[in-house]
């Protein structure tokens, strides 16, 4: 593998991009949650690539992502239920878990041969055009060794994948922070994973959901207990500081690194992997003490992160 190539977010490097996916090669690109590892959904060698790169677990199934309706509607039987979401949320930061079509053309690989698919339009528009360019769905993890802390930055790609991955395309920082909500839309409506778009805004539609993958029984083989973790070892709800300790504040208040001092769950969101990133660069042999996060709206997705970073590893 030569140095991994970091691309521009402009017609230039999507093309670039695209030529080396069709190489069944790897690109990671900016989405509006975090960084995904991108490769051709279709081709088991290009999504085989994926697990290697992040040394990922092979029972645990891949997102395909698509940049339009059509594409969506070619890989999975879209019910009344999945249009109104989709509808309603997509593009963004929503992954809806669905009966995959027996032609959908999709490698076994990224469904870890179960009989559904997950399936997520994102709404950012570099990835979106990568996607159209390709004219085909692309199979993409968030773009980090497997259990580590999630790429919110071109670097942070970079910092874990480099050398592993034909290129990166630089498009910034990303906008929401946490990864996509996943819901099961199978006999029930099921949580698989909070994320960007809150539960209240879920249920307003739809109703109450049911609570799915439980760490110990997985629905989603992906809800490890141990996951998003940094080097140092991390300890939630922390209200007080010990002297062997790093605090991560949210709010007002003294502290080495803030999620947000204002207290607003949509800047804590956009900030907590860096933070954590950051926060572990700099706790030298510390622990990680971290304040407690309200679990209403973007604060679900946070302490679901923050409760696996936290694991027993
Ligand atoms: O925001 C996101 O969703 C990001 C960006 C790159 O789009 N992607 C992402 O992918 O978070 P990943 O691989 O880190 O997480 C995908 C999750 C895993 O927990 C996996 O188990 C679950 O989706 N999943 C995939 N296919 C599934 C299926 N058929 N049934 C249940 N869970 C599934
Ligand atoms: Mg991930």
């Amino acid at each position: 593998m030569h140095a991994t190539q970091i691309l521009p977010p402009d017609a230039d490097g999507l093309h670039r991009a695209v030529a080396l996916l069709r190489g069944d090669q790897l690109v990671a690109f900016p989405t509006e949650t975090v960084y995904g590892l991108g490769g051709d959904a279709r081709s088991d060698l290009a999504v085989a690539r994926i697990y290697d790169a992040k040394g990922r677990p092979r029972f645990n199934p891949l997102i395909a992502h698509v940049s339009d309706m059509d594409m969506a509607r070619r890989l999975a039987v879209f019910d009344d239920r999945a249009e109104a979401l989709a509808a309603r949320f997509w593009p963004g930061p929503l992954t809806l878990v669905l009966p995959q079509r027996p032609d959908a053309g999709l490698s076994p690989y990224v469904t870890a041969e179960l009989p559904t698919v997950a399936i997520r339009l994102p709404a950012h528009p570099v990835a979106r055009a990568l996607i159209a360019a390709f004219g085909g769905p692309l199979a993409a993890p968030s773009a980090n060794p497997s259990g580590g802390v999630s790429p919110t930055r071109a670097d942070h790609v970079m910092a874990g994948l480099s050398g592993r991955i034909a290129a990166v395309i630089d498009g910034g920082p990303c906008a929401v922070g946490v990864e996509s909500t996943i819901l099961g839309l199978l006999a029930r409506t099921e949580l698989l994973r909070p994320g960007g778009v809150t539960v209240e805004e879920i249920e307003a539609l739809t109703g109450p959901l049911v609570s799915g993958g439980d760490a110990a029984r997985p629905t989603a083989p992906g809800q490890l207990a141990s996951h998003y973790a940094p080097n140092a070892p991390v300890r939630l709800d922390a209200i007080t500081v010990r002297a062997d300790e790093l605090r991560i504040g949210f709010g007002a208040g003294d502290c080495e690194v803030n999620l947000s001092p204002q207290g607003d769950l949509v800047e804590a969101a956009a900030n907590l992997f860096h933070l954590l990133r950051s926060a572990d660069a700099l706790a030298q042999g510390r622990t990680i003490a971290i304040a407690p996060i309200p679990d209403t709206g973007l604060g679900r997705a946070i302490n679901d992160r923050l409760r696996r970073a936290a694991a027993p590893r």
